[in-house]
């Protein structure tokens, strides 16, 4: 008989974005008249960029003419797109090269598959609280993960692990905290993974959000990250390509393992891929491709500055309620400390009820982010004042005072 696999009841039951429809569903099946205010997934909300789309409309009219049809691509991904991601990389200061791009169909999906190159008796470690795509897979695959605390004091950035791990996992500008690793705090980690042969997947989807140009963007802005860092990036947040799907991975052939030659972990992640996924659709790679020139930048930094205005708002409304909040200045995540007594679901059910607004349990982020929510700044700018407002006239200050 087939035998399940044990580890899926090692982690809840639902995906936190299931469990915040289930939380909210009585609510919403009772009051059917009332508008609820989203914040909680990280959801896009703003049409695609003029570039976008004009890349988009160029990828489906390749497919109507059989001179310019194509079917299976590249399933590293087309080479225009890589050598044009190279290139982003190059402007930055950083040498990567297209034979290290590995174009995928998000982040999620590369953060969920990537430790398969790895042995399964890796130690994987994550900083509580996570985003739950790296702890779940993990676990769901059994590997032994450790936690490294990101805590108040330390500003959300995670303390280097504590135990040995060859598998660590980061993320910045940090979702769900918002915090954001200087180059310094990143250098320890590099430094941590070289001396203890470990190698770091650095999660950069919200890279774009930084506004100091002094904060790195990419772990590769260190010295000596190459040998020691696989780097997942994405179009979602930063193009609000979530729905289209897109992203990207480099696997540095200078990379690094225990018996592993170099280029070893490059050719893995290419069988693995080849293997196992056809390739980002020709289509999202053309409006990739339009993303990344001059005029999609400049059009989608303008988009990003939206939302991060959208976070200033929620930021000093917050804070002019009396709340204590982080995050919010380089990435589009508020993290809020809940009022003194309250459990992160217990003020999930509070601003659900009474300012109408749906945010995110930092509980369901790792133990460390029970007592905080996550409130998301993507989102129509009439909805995030609107949202704002609600909170403030629904809970005075004189309730958060103690907050
Ligand atoms: C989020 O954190 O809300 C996400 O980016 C959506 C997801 O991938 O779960």
């Amino acid at each position: 008989m087939a035998k399940i696999n044990p580890h899926f009841n090692e982690i809840a039951q639902g995906y936190f974005s299931a469990e915040i429809a289930k939380r909210a569903k009585p609510f919403i099946d009772s009051h059917p008249g009332v508008e609820l205010i989203k914040l909680g997934i990280g959801n896009t909300t703003e049409p695609l960029v003029p570039a976008a789309i004009e890349g988009l409309r160029k990828g489906v009219e390749k497919l109507g003419k059989p001179e310019t049809y194509t079917g299976y691509g590249d399933e590293q991904g087309d080479e225009r797109l890589r050598k044009a991601i190279a290139e982003w990389y190059g402007a930055r200061g950083m040498d990567v090269e297209p034979g290290a791009v590995f174009v995928s169909d998000g982040a999620k999906t590369d953060c969920a598959n990537i430790s398969s190159i790895f042995s399964d008796d890796s130690v994987v470690a994550i900083s509580d609280p996570v985003y739950p795509v790296y702890r779940d897979s993990n676990i769901i695959e059994g590997r032994k993960v450790v936690y490294m605390q990101g805590l108040e004091e330390n500003g959300f950035i995670p303390e280097l692990p504590r135990e040995k791990a060859d598998i660590i996992f980061l993320c910045s500008p940090n979702n769900p905290t918002g915090a954001v690793a200087t180059k310094e705090q990143l250098k320890a980690f590099v430094d941590h993974a070289r001396e203890h042969n470990a190698v770091i997947i650095f999660d950069a989807a919200y890279s774009e959000y930084i506004r100091d140009p002094g904060l790195p963007k990419s772990i590769y802005e260190v010295d000596g990250a190459k040998t020691c860092a696989i780097e997942i990036q994405s179009f979602s947040k930063s193009a609000g390509f979530t729905g289209v799907r897109l992203g990207w991975t480099v696997v540095p052939k200078e990379l690094q393992a225990e018996g592993a030659s170099p280029g070893t972990l490059n050719q893995f992640w290419n069988r693995r891929q080849t293997t196992m996924f056809n390739g980002a659709s020709n289509i999202a790679q053309e409006g990739g491709l339009a993303i990344l020139s001059p005029e999609g930048q400049k059009q989608t930094h303008e988009q990003i500055d939206y939302y991060m205005k959208n976070a200033s708002i929620i930021k000093e409304g917050l804070e002019g309620a009396g709340l204590k909040v982080f995050g919010g200045v380089h990435a589009p995540y508020i993290w809020l400390k809940c009022p003194a007594g309250f459990s992160s679901w217990e003020f999930f059910d509070e601003l659900l009820t009474k300012a109408h607004v749906i945010t995110t349990p930092g509980v369901t982020f790792g133990k460390n982010g029970e007592g905080y929510l996550r409130l998301s700044a993507f989102g129509h700018r009439e909805n995030i004042e609107k949202a704002v407002r609600s909170i403030r006239e629904n809970f005075g200050t004189e309730m958060f005072k103690h907050a």
